[in-house]
């Protein structure tokens, strides 16, 4: 169903991203070793990755990195590979012929026991070399069976939160497993990119090549049709007015645009009641991802997006609302506040002009008390 609200998990789910699938497919088959795909949130990143693997004729896990650090509080090595053979296990228990060979590969591997029912960690030894080991065993399996391994990393940008430096990691295998392709999300676009240190010319990723795929919003043509087959599909008829409407006010963004259409299709709300449960439900979800960022600094943080929010939007006048609403500011700190703001995908930056990508960001700034 169109308007289901979990990322979509099939191509026939997905809409759209034509592109973007062949984008994915082409890269997979040339045996590109990394790929990244950007996208601030709600845009349709995971909707994407996961339905190109359902597709997929080779094998792949899928580890959400963002999850594992909201539960564990981290993402350390340990807990990371017990995610990847957990990914294995969901595989094997397909029972394909092709998954018995892959048993054997990971009995060479001195921590990992492998039964009758799958896979386990015995002990976590000297971590690094954990994954690494994990990782070579699989790379070693492709090449004897032709095949390649694709491994997502969801939110990779929370990968720093760690133990080790996995940018070092990534490196290493980037070099050296021919058979693996690594693909990286990121609604954090500015900070997956500072975390990969691909920018960085004293870093190990530096210079290698990554494909970078930008996951964007709909056009004003796609949204409509969007939402217009998402109601026939559910048999429920709706206005061209209103549905022009939808995508004035929430600028062709699928998860808001989805969330209307569940709301309107399934709870049944009248198109007024839907829209406005949007912004209510999404500024208090904003607020909540918000906080985070913003912690260290709030009231100025909150007052550089609310400035931008009311149209001010050159670095100058940004800065001098923020200094009349919460006092004198250096240009460093400033400079520091904005670009962070810019990294998190909260704001914009196109020809020095500052912009708030997404309209219920620009409202939940709006109405929250800055003080
Ligand atoms: N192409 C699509 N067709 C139909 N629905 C979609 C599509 N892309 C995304 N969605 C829907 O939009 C919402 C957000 O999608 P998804 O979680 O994939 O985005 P995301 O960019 O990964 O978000 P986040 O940054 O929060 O991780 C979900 O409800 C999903 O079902
Ligand atoms: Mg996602």
């Amino acid at each position: 169903m169109l308007f289901s609200v979990e990322p979509k998990a099939t191509i026939r789910d997905l809409y759209d991203r034509e592109i973007e699938l062949n984008e994915l497919r082409n890269s997979v088959l040339r045996g590109d070793r990394l790929i990244a795909v950007y996208g601030i949130r709600r845009i349709g990143k995971t909707s994407l990755v996961r339905a190109f693997l359902s597709d997929l004729s080779q094998p792949y896990v899928l580890i959400d990195v963002r999850q594992i650090y909201f539960v564990e509080g981290n993402v350390n090595v340990s807990s990371l590979v017990r995610h990847v053979l957990d990914g294995f296990r969901k595989f094997m228990r397909k029972g394909e012929r092709l998954w018995e060979g892959f048993k054997d590969a990971l009995r060479g591997i001195s921590w990992v026991r492998v039964s009758a029912g799958g896979v386990e960690i015995k002990l976590s030894r000297k971590s690094r070399a954990n994954l690494i080991e994990l990782l070579n065993a699989v790379d070693e399996w492709c090449g004897r069976n032709s095949t390649r391994f694709i491994l997502v990393f969801d939110e990779a940008q929370y990968m720093r939160f760690s133990n080790i430096r996995y940018d070092g990691v990534l490196a290493w295998a980037y070099d050296n497993l021919s058979n693996v392709t690594f693909i990286v999300t990121g609604s954090e676009v500015g900070v997956l990119r500072n975390f990969l240190r691909i920018d960085d010319p004293k870093a190990p990723l530096y210079g290698r090549h990554v494909r970078e795929i930008y996951v964007d919003r709909f056009s004003r043509e796609t949204s409509i049709n969007f939402l217009r087959r998402g109601f026939t599909e559910l048999g429920i008829e709706v206005n061209d007015g209103e549905l022009n409407e939808v995508y004035e006010k929430l600028d062709g963004i699928v998860g808001w645009l989805t969330l209307y259409g569940y709301l309107r299709g399934i709870e049944k709300l009248s198109h007024r009641e839907a829209l406005d449960k949007v912004f209510n439900d999404g500024v208090k979800l904003v607020l909540s991802e918000l906080d985070a960022v913003i912690k260290p600094s709030r009231a100025r943080y909150l007052a550089i997006l609310n400035a931008v929010a009311r149209g001010l939007n050159t670095w100058s006048e940004i800065r001098r609302y923020v200094e009349v609403r919460t006092g004198e500011i250096s240009d460093t700190v400033f400079n520091k506040l904005i670009r962070n703001l810019v990294r998190y995908g909260y704001l914009s930056k196109v020809n020095n002009t500052y912009a708030i990508p997404d309209p219920v960001v620009a409202k939940a700034v709006t109405e929250v008390h800055i003080g």
